[in-house]
């Protein structure tokens, strides 16, 4: 007799799937390639995508594959000690920072800086990183000072450069001052102070600027209530739904936390499928499977159990058939016409992205899916 599976465990087959996409690609060094075949990403790792993705790995119970990345990181943020050392003495001269001395948000797997261009000088990604290794010494028992030489500039960095305008999430206008940047970095520096990761000096500037970026951001990243896109926009984008979880930088059970993801879901959920924010002409502007897996995580959070596994449901209705899944889909577009000139400059959606599948996994174990399986 032959039983068809239930919708449930076809949700724990792709948690499975999506740990093998992640591990396939995973690279010898322990770099988490973006995504390994499209264009413009090739070769590459971020420390954004990557945080997130290693979140998922270490849930899933894969502590080598996530212990891998973090190596990777602390190696190659380690070997930028000097280049932040006299990127912090220029500016505690008050000389201007040569924008090529700054830290990047993209490295190659040997931890060098690309040769392309690149919209480079964005702090989110060392919060990210940092609150995501914290995350994971913690889940797993394992000294976070294991870590520490990569902590250290990574919160050097971000405790430095917090308020400064820098590229958002999406690497887009970076003469403004991005809600979820600050919230980021928030998560990152608290992180880092919990965990006793940091001490001294360190602990109190990361300290000073976490009560900085939230004073900042409340002050006027705020409208009708809600959390918004940039300092003084009324806008909302999907990444901001992180400014509650994983991040807090404002307390989950707040006014202003449920009024922000209620202003992402009202403005940005279409069917379960999350937009970036209105006005996104990237790919036609599409609905992205791991804003969906974000607002998601955030609904089990509130009590919005049913809410969540709709989103989760979404995601996975959108792998392809082998069960990989990409960064964004058309079946919802914003501005369908700007589609054809990505597709031109670009190729085809960039599939599989890693990060995709990592928040999964993260929205999988969030549901209790993950509770059977250990790597
Ligand atoms: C996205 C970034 C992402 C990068 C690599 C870009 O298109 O806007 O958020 O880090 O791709 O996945």
């Amino acid at each position: 007799m032959t039983t068809t599976p239930s919708r449930t465990d076809l949700l724990v087959g792709l948690a499975h799937r999506s740990h093998a996409v992640i591990r396939e690609h995973q690279h010898h060094t322990g770099a988490y390639p973006a995504s390994p075949a499209f264009s413009a990403y090739r070769g590459y790792a971020w420390l954004r995508d990557g945080g997130f993705i290693a979140e998922g790995m270490s849930r899933y119970g894969d502590v080598a594959s996530a212990n891998d990345f973090h190596d990777w990181v602390d190696r190659t943020l380690g070997a930028r000690r000097s280049q932040l050392d006299e990127v912090l003495a220029l500016r505690t001269a008050g000389a201007p920072v040569p924008p090529s001395l700054l830290l990047p948000t993209r490295f190659r797997f040997d931890g060098a800086d690309g040769d392309d261009e690149w919209w480079d000088f964005q702090t989110d990604g060392y919060g990210t990183w940092v609150w995501a290794v914290v995350e994971h010494a913690r889940r797993h028992a394992l000294d976070v000072s294991r870590w520490r030489a990569g902590i250290e500039v990574a919160v050097d960095f971000a405790t430095a450069f917090w308020d400064q305008p820098c590229y958002d999430w999406w690497e887009e206008h970076d003469e403004q001052r991005h809600v979820s940047t600050l919230g980021s970095v928030v998560g990152g520096l608290e992180a880092a102070q919990g965990c006793g990761a940091i001490t001294g000096e360190r602990a109190e500037a990361a300290r000073v600027a976490v009560a900085g970026a939230r004073e900042l951001a409340l002050a006027e990243g705020v409208a009708d209530g809600h959390l918004t896109k940039w300092l003084g926009s009324a806008e909302v984008d999907g990444s901001l739904s992180a400014c509650v979880v994983p991040f807090g930088l404002v307390e989950p059970s707040s006014a202003l936390a449920r009024e922000t993801l209620a202003a992402v879901a009202r403005d940005l959920d279409v069917d379960g499928g999350v937009h970036r924010f209105r006005a996104d002409v990237f790919y036609g502007g599409g609905q992205w499977l791991l804003l969906s897996a974000l607002l998601g995580w955030n609904l089990v959070r509130q009590g919005d159990v049913d809410g969540a596994r709709h989103l989760l449901e979404w995601v996975a209705d959108h792998a392809t058939d082998t069960g990989e899944m990409p960064e964004q889909v058309d079946d919802h577009l914003l501005h369908p016409g700007s589609r054809a000139e990505w597709v031109e400059r670009w190729g085809s959606v960039a599939t599989p992205l890693l990060w995709s599948h990592g928040m999964f996994l993260v929205l999988a174990d969030e549901l209790g899916l993950l509770e059977e399986t250990s790597a």
